[in-house]
């Protein structure tokens, strides 16, 4: 297992360009499932998850190969309806071909995603929504069962008791597009990856209304076709870049940003202390001074990214004040915090929500990262942290960034991969 060693303290200075959004380019990988065609999709962030997703493809028989940032697929030979156990225990969202294969084969059987480390994951609502349109689910020896011949559109309210879900609104639009007549979601999610796979799905021959807002409608349409389709920026990556570099009292460019889409975050940040300037699809921020103490509490988009909270929780650590950061989303996505309590920040975690007291400094140590952004977490509060940082497990981070510590090396952090 690699780890990263990296020796804190350093400004983050210079241009970066974001990748491709990991959580769009999954389920629009999965949708290429609805056409029996070829598609090519630009702006593929090249991390594990896609890998794991490219493998989940081919078990199903679709033919596809990555060049770069593009992505080749040729969905014609695809019969196979099963997603296995390894497979889908390296990732969750392998659950996004349960849609898609519902439309085309009538039958799909997908593995039960496990345990999660940011706490109970269910998919009640994915399967309240396939149910809906009249497919017969069921779960047998661990996997998702699914059988639906004909799948008819319906009127379906998505709401979770936290809320909508972006995986369930996602899944349920992809059994719907080709479903007889028409289907209304309500209480859908608008993320900026559901309006992502909308405009793809739309690309392919889709007519969906209301992507974006709370009430999406399906008119099932016969045939889905290829195309070529581009994803769009990670909000997440750019998130955690602008965090990397205001605790590091840097000054950085990021370039390829769909800045629409990080208001929650960059508004978070300049309440910290940050000087933000946007441009067309670029951001400013530059840090002089103090880290100002805010309170976050994380919200479906758009409010503030429950994917976000850990990183901003490390960024508070060092700030002059006392922070409460809440995640109503995920009650579970603290297990950063213990480890951060390891490298000197004083932080104290209540059920759904951590105090933070700013500490002057934080001092390096080895720590393991657990899940995808408390990793993150722990690379940032790294990368700010006295001496030496060693955090292991970092399969975690390679999950969602590409060459993360390649790209902030070239922005000036001292942070290298040991290959054990
Ligand atoms: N929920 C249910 N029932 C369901 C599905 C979800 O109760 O059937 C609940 C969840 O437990 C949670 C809330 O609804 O409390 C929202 O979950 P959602 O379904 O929106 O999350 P997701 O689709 O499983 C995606 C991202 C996550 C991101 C969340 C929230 C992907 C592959 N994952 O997960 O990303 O945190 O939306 O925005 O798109 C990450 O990238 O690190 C990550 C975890």
């Amino acid at each position: 297992m690699d780890k990263f060693v990296i020796e804190g303290g350093k400004r983050l200075v210079g241009d970066v360009s974001v990748k491709g959004a990991k959580n769009s380019t999954l389920p629009i990988l999965a949708a290429t499932l609805l056409a029996e065609d070829e598609f090519i999709i630009e702006n593929i962030p090249r991390v594990r998850d896609i890998f794991t997703m490219k493998r989940v493809l081919e078990t199903l028989g679709v033919s596809i190969s990555l060049e770069d940032d593009t992505i080749y697929i040729d969905t014609r030979g695809a019969v196979g309806f099963e997603a296995p156990y390894n497979l889908v225990k390296q990732m969750r969202a392998s659950y996004y071909v349960l849609g898609p294969l519902l439309s085309r084969l009538g039958r799909t059987r997908v593995s039960l995603p496990g345990g999660c480390a940011i706490g109970p994951r269910p998919i009640d609502l994915h399967i309240k929504g396939l149910k809906a349109l009249g497919a017969d689910i069921s779960v047998v020896h661990g996997y998702i069962e699914g059988y639906g011949e004909r799948l008819k559109g319906s009127k379906i309210l998505l709401l979770g008791p936290n809320g909508p879900s972006v995986g369930a609104t996602i899944n349920t639009m992809m059994a719907a597009v080709k479903a007889d007549g028409v289907t209304m979601i309500e209480g859908a999610a608008m993320e900026p990856e559901v309006v992502d796979v909308v405009n793809f799905l739309k690309r392919c021959g889709a007519d969906i209304q209301g992507e974006g807002t709370r009430k999406i409608e399906i008119r099932g349409v016969k045939k889905l076709s290829g195309c070529k389709y581009r994803v769009i920026p990670d909000r997440i990556e750019a998130g955690t870049f602008a965090v990397a570099a205001t605790i590091t009292g840097g000054d950085i460019y990021l370039r390829d940003v769909s800045c629409n889409y990080i208001g929650s975050i960059l508004s978070k940040l300049k309440e910290i202390g940050a000087t933000i300037s946007l441009e067309e699809d670029c951001v400013g921020v530059r840090m002089d001074g103090d880290i100002m103490p805010i309170d976050i509490e994380t919200a479906p988009y758009p409010g503030f990214p429950t994917d976000m909270q850990a990183q901003f929780t490390s960024l508070l650590s060092l700030s002059n004040g006392v922070s409460v950061v809440k995640d109503s989303i995920f009650e579970e996505r603290f297990m950063h915090v213990p480890e951060l309590v390891r490298m000197g920040a004083n932080l104290k975690r209540e059920v759904d929500y951590v105090i933070i007291k700013g500490v002057p400094c934080l001092s390096g140590a080895q720590v393991m990262a657990s899940d995808l952004r408390a990793s993150a977490a722990l690379l940032i509060a790294g990368l700010a942290a006295e001496g030496t940082t060693e955090i292991s497990r970092i399969y975690h981070i390679d999950r969602g960034y590409e060459s993360i510590e390649t790209r902030l090396a070239t922005l000036g952090a001292a942070i290298w991969r040991l290959k054990e």
